[in-house]
């Protein structure tokens, strides 16, 4: 299990010491949520802090654009250092060229889908994927409720990548802690992003070890 904080939850004043002190707990990812106020109803950042926080910290920057046309920003979030350029198949017209267009840049490439979207939204394009991901909650928010049917959506995402023989990452997103965790490991999810949940307890080292020990009692 890889577990991938969404600093949408963290201090908005401090991300800096947020990501230091989630170094601290021993965690290696952070997802960046970055909303465009179009293609959800909600603004939050862009680029420049993204490059910013590259220069204080050494984690995996998991950035889950949730923007319209996204290749117009690729380029800047490559540049400003993200580890994963997670798009929206709704908000990407031409995937294919995009996820190219990731890769080209040096960038692991991920695809999202919102509840709605079908997992076969991604059958032509896994070759292009380092990652995907399920929405389990419509996004633009934090704190929602998990989706249930997403459980069926990540099952039927690992046949798919299985059939191709891709090693691609099955990431999930929104409504989760430590109680559905073990559902969603056992259906194939492999990175557990979690916000309000996760940083709702404090120290984080405590908090991860409880998302560890759910996750050992799935096997
Ligand atoms: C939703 C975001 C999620 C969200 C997760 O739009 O993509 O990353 O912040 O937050 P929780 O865990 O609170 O649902
Ligand atoms: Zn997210």
């Amino acid at each position: 299990m890889i577990l991938s904080p969404s600093l949408l939850s963290a201090d908005f004043g401090c991300f800096a010491r947020e990501l230091e002190d989630l170094r601290k707990a021993g965690i290696a990812w952070a997802h960046f949520d970055v909303m465009d106020g179009r293609f959800v109803p909600n603004l939050t950042f862009g680029a420049p802090i993204v490059k910013r926080l590259r220069q204080t910290s050494r984690l995996f920057f998991d950035v889950h654009l949730m923007i319209e046309e996204p290749d117009r920003h690729i380029r800047a979030f490559a540049e400003a250092g993200a580890d994963m350029l997670v798009v929206h198949v709704e908000a990407a017209r031409h995937l294919d060229r995009t996820l190219r267009e990731i890769r080209a840049l040096g960038v692991k490439a991920g695809a999202a889908l919102n509840p709605a979207t079908p997992v076969s939204a991604l059958e032509n394009v896994v070759d292009l994927l380092d990652m995907a991901l399920i929405m389990s909650v419509n996004p633009g928010f934090g704190g929602q409720t998990f989706i249930p049917r997403s459980l069926d959506k990540i099952v039927t995402l690992a046949a798919l990548l299985k059939e191709q023989k891709s090693r691609a990452l099955i990431s999930v997103d929104g409504g989760i802690g430590p109680e559905n965790a073990p559902d969603l490991l056992r259906a194939g999810a492999t990175v557990l992003v979690s916000g309000s949940a996760f940083f709702s307890h404090q120290p984080y080292r405590d908090r991860l070890l409880e998302f560890e020990r759910a996750a050992a009692k799935e096997k």
